[in-house]
């Protein structure tokens, strides 16, 4: 939003010596004009998408709320969070790179947790999801969302559902959200859940929560949550 923004008035400047920058300034500033509308509709203090998909989420998981949860790229630590609060007898563990483009850390999950009273029940972790630092089968629950697209060091964006299911136990439950419709990345939705099938994974169904009444029209597009879906199921 602020480097479009940017940019637009700095060719807005440098059009009146060159009017002909008048047309790439005004697209930019329109860009900019969208980014701030959508940092609205997804802000808690405007239209909360970002916690209604949260809550599609959460609110569609199948588990029995004893034992240790992972949640894959965990960012600010909010579903990490909002999972410990829903579940009090369960441990919590949110792995995340924390990479410059994104302004969270363990710090910011860790006072986080605190703020919200579950810091004894959580822990933060610095580590990529195409490698998660866990032994096979340790944990009950294991969640992801909005991330797995993000992840730049492992070209197949489906191996990073193998590894997280890598480290859930048999029987344990899994929710992935992310943006699973976006064919270049994932393929087929049918194919990828046969995939995921064949990895030994008892139950799974494809939710498609792209077409959730919480999604307003202005994001629906590919490379906003336009193409969201939600992978659950037991392995
Ligand atoms: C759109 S944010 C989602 C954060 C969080 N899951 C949520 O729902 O609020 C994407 C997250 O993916 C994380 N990420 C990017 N690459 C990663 C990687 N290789 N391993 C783990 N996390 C990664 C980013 O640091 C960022 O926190």
């Amino acid at each position: 939003m602020l480097i479009p923004g940017a940019i637009g008035l700095v060719l807005i400047l440098l059009s009146v010596a060159l009017p002909i920058l008048v047309i790439p300034a005004v697209a930019f500033l329109l860009a900019a004009g969208y980014f701030a509308y959508a940092h609205y509709l997804f802000a808690p203090r405007g239209k909360n998408v970002q916690g209604s998909i949260w809550s599609a989420l959460v609110d569609r998981i199948d588990w029995g709320g004893k034992g240790n949860v992972l949640d894959i790229g965990c960012g600010s630590g909010a579903l990490s969070i909002r999972l410990a609060k829903r579940y009090p007898e369960a441990m919590v563990t949110g792995v995340d790179l924390w990479g410059k483009q994104w302004e969270y850390s363990k710090a910011t999950c860790e006072l986080n947790a605190s703020i919200e009273g579950v810091k004894e029940r959580t822990a933060f972790r610095q580590a990529s999801a195409s490698k998660l630092p866990f032994p096979d089968e340790s944990f009950d629950l294991v969640v992801s969302n909005l991330t797995f697209h993000e992840v730049k060091d492992a070209p197949d964006k489906r191996l990073l559902l193998r590894e997280g299911l890598r480290v859930l136990r048999k029987g344990g439950s899994f929710a992935f959200q992310d943006l699973f419709l976006l064919k270049r990345t994932y393929g087929e939705m049918d194919a990828l859940v046969a995939s995921i099938r064949s990895w030994g994974v008892t139950r799974t169904e494809f939710v498609d929560t792209h077409n959730a009444p919480f999604i307003p029209k202005a994001l629906k597009l590919p490379f906003m949550v336009g193409t969201l879906g939600l992978i659950i199921g037991v392995k």
